[in-house]
């Protein structure tokens, strides 16, 4: 590995990504690798605040841009406090969701135009984005089920309908095939062995964890 890498891991509600992060963080402490776990919104003390009003299941008649506007404020205060620093020092940073969240949630989940959050995403974070994005990719139903397995209740997008969190897996899925050499898409309906072997490939193909 010749730079400090930047992973995101993304993908609807209950896919597995924080199972994921976990293993990547731990595989890289392993290897000795510096490395820092971000996760979108949140973070920084300015996104954990957002965070908790974006989550909040009370939080009623939040317009569709005050969200976006919210979520764009979260990625720019972490990208300019925690990530390009981290990064600029060697560190390795391993985000829990980031920018392409913001376009398949809001984008294609809710339906506002694509390129006109693409546009504002640009301009605020000067088109900065992960090197590799894992995308877990899992039937609807199936994350659900998984979900509700977990203890608490939903938080405020989980509780939107299957058709909303259909249409942001098909958004994951288009952002993957826009630019293949950034995405890799793992079937996350498969056991988590099986999961994690594919993210062990993944380590491997970047340089981490490949035996000489
Ligand atoms: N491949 C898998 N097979 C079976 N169970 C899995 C798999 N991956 C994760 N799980 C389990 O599914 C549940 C949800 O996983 P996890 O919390 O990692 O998902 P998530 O994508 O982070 O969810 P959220 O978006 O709600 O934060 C957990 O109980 C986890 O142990
Ligand atoms: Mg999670």
């Amino acid at each position: 590995m010749d730079r400090p890498l930047f992973l995101s891991v993304e993908g609807i509600d209950g896919s597995g990504k924080t199972t994921v992060v976990d293993f990547l963080v731990r595989r890289l402490e392993e290897h000795r690798i510096p490395c820092l776990r971000v996760r979108e919104p949140g973070t920084t003390r300015v996104g954990e605040r957002l965070r908790s009003l974006l989550l909040d299941s009370r939080l009623e008649g939040i317009h569709p841009w005050t969200e976006v506007l919210l979520y764009l404020a979260s990625q720019n205060q972490q990208v300019k406090e925690v990530i390009r620093p981290a990064l600029a020092k060697g560190t390795c940073v391993v985000a829990d969701r980031f920018a392409d969240a913001t376009l398949a949630y809001q984008g294609w989940g809710r339906g506002l135009d694509i390129r006109a959050i693409e546009a504002v995403q640009r301009e605020v974070l000067q088109g900065f984005r992960p090197h590799k994005t894992l995308l877990l990719d899992c039937p609807v139903d199936l994350a659900l089920q998984r979900r509700s397995a977990r203890t608490g209740g939903p938080d405020r997008l989980e509780s939107e309908s299957a058709d909303f969190h259909e249409r942001v897996r098909q958004g994951y899925l288009n952002l993957a095939r826009r630019e293949p050499q950034r995405f890799v898409v793992v079937d996350a309906s498969k056991p988590l062995d099986r999961v994690l072997r594919q993210v062990e490939h993944l380590l491997e193909s970047t340089g981490i964890g490949r035996t000489a």
